[in-house]
């Protein structure tokens, strides 16, 4: 089979190669997927430049969420999501992924959009549910609301019957946040958005922010943040690990809340199923329904992981092989 690998690390399209490679090998325990669809994340973009917590071995595979099928065993033929285990990831025609990790999708979902329905939107849903406890009727900011990560928030935030303020840069992924169901949505590149929650909130500030974006973003954050407010710290796709100074979340009496999603799959496994099927039913219910920004063949994976480094992508990117196109 062929795959994308890196010897090197470095920008995507200057270290990825398309090789041939054995087909994986099956054993106890694990499945053998052939890749429907894998979708892309800013983490196989750090992962690349060997800039992400996990640091696989050379050479690697990138491509961290599949939707394939099962090619051996009782499964054959089952239509499966899973996340994959570096350094043999989910850029290749085939996958060998945990059995325990195989989670099932309805048959009327199609591959591209069950690729987009994993990582980002279990964070989101463990994250606001879970982490910051978001309850019917509060208001939610959700930074980089055009993103893969933000645009699952906006839509989660929504069924769980929040208030729904976003923030993206530029007018063009403003309108995507408002066309995904935010009530409000910032252009913050070109606008201060912390007097715009204030004047929404009627002075209260947001009482979960959802940031993925880190530096400043953070920064600001801290000043539009409710009286008991969580502000989850998701990520930091802006390069800037931001300080939390203890004696602002004091006097305001706000949380700052920590979200690592891939830690339940080792520490409490069951949450992964358990948000898994609370996911599918909003999907089967209408209330939501990732937004597949780009769906491309898989031999573009350097240009789309250039595209996500560069801030020029909105919602999901996902990569589909040809024979499966
Ligand atoms: N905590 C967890 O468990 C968890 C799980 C998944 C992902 N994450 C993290 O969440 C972050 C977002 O991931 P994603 O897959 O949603 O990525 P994405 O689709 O590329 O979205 C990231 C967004 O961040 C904004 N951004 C602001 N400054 C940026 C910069 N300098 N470079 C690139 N983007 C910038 C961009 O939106 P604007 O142009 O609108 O600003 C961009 O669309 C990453 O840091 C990732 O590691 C965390």
């Amino acid at each position: 089979m062929y795959a994308w690998r890196l010897h090197e690390l470095g920008e995507p399209q200057d270290v990825l190669r398309w090789e041939q490679v054995p087909d994986p090998e099956p054993h106890a325990g694990t499945l053998r997927l052939r890749v429907d669809a894998v979708a892309l994340n800013f983490p196989d973009v750090l992962l690349c430049r060997g800039l992400y917590q996990e640091k696989p071995p050379l050479p690697f595979t990138p491509g961290l969420e599949v939707c394939g099928t099962v090619l051996d065993g009782p499964r054959t033929g089952e239509r499966v999501l899973a996340t994959t285990n570096l350094p043999q990831g989910g850029l290749a025609e085939q996958v060998v992924v945990a059995e325990a990790a195989a989670l099932p999708i309805p048959p009327a979902m199609s591959a591209p959009t069950a690729a987009s329905m994993l990582i980002t939107y279990q964070t989101g849903y463990v994250g606001l549910h879970r982490r910051a406890q978001l309850r019917v009727g509060e208001t939610l900011l959700v930074h980089a609301g055009a993103g893969g990560v933000g645009s699952a928030a906006i839509q989660l935030g929504k069924a769980a019957g929040a208030r729904v303020i976003a923030t993206a840069g530029g007018p063009e992924k403003v309108r995507v946040c408002e066309q995904l169901g935010a009530d409000v949505a910032i252009d913050y590149l070109s606008e201060d958005f912390v007097p715009v929650v204030k004047d929404l909130t009627e002075g209260r500030g947001a009482d979960v922010i959802y940031d993925s974006v880190g530096g400043d973003v953070f920064d600001r954050s801290r000043r539009c943040i409710a009286f008991e407010g969580r502000l989850v710290v998701v990520g930091f796709a802006g390069g800037r690990i931001a300080e939390a100074p203890t004696n602002h979340a004091l006097v305001k009496n706000y949380s700052v809340v920590g979200l690592h999603w891939g830690l339940y799959r080792s520490l409490q496994p069951q949450v992964v199923p358990e948000t898994h099927a609370a996911l599918m039913a909003l999907w089967e219910q209408g209330l939501v329904d990732p937004l597949v920004g780009a769906e491309l063949p898989l031999g573009e994976a350097p240009t789309a992981l250039t595209r996500l480094g560069d801030r020029a992508t909105v919602g999901k990117v996902v990569l589909v092989p040809a024979r499966a196109a």
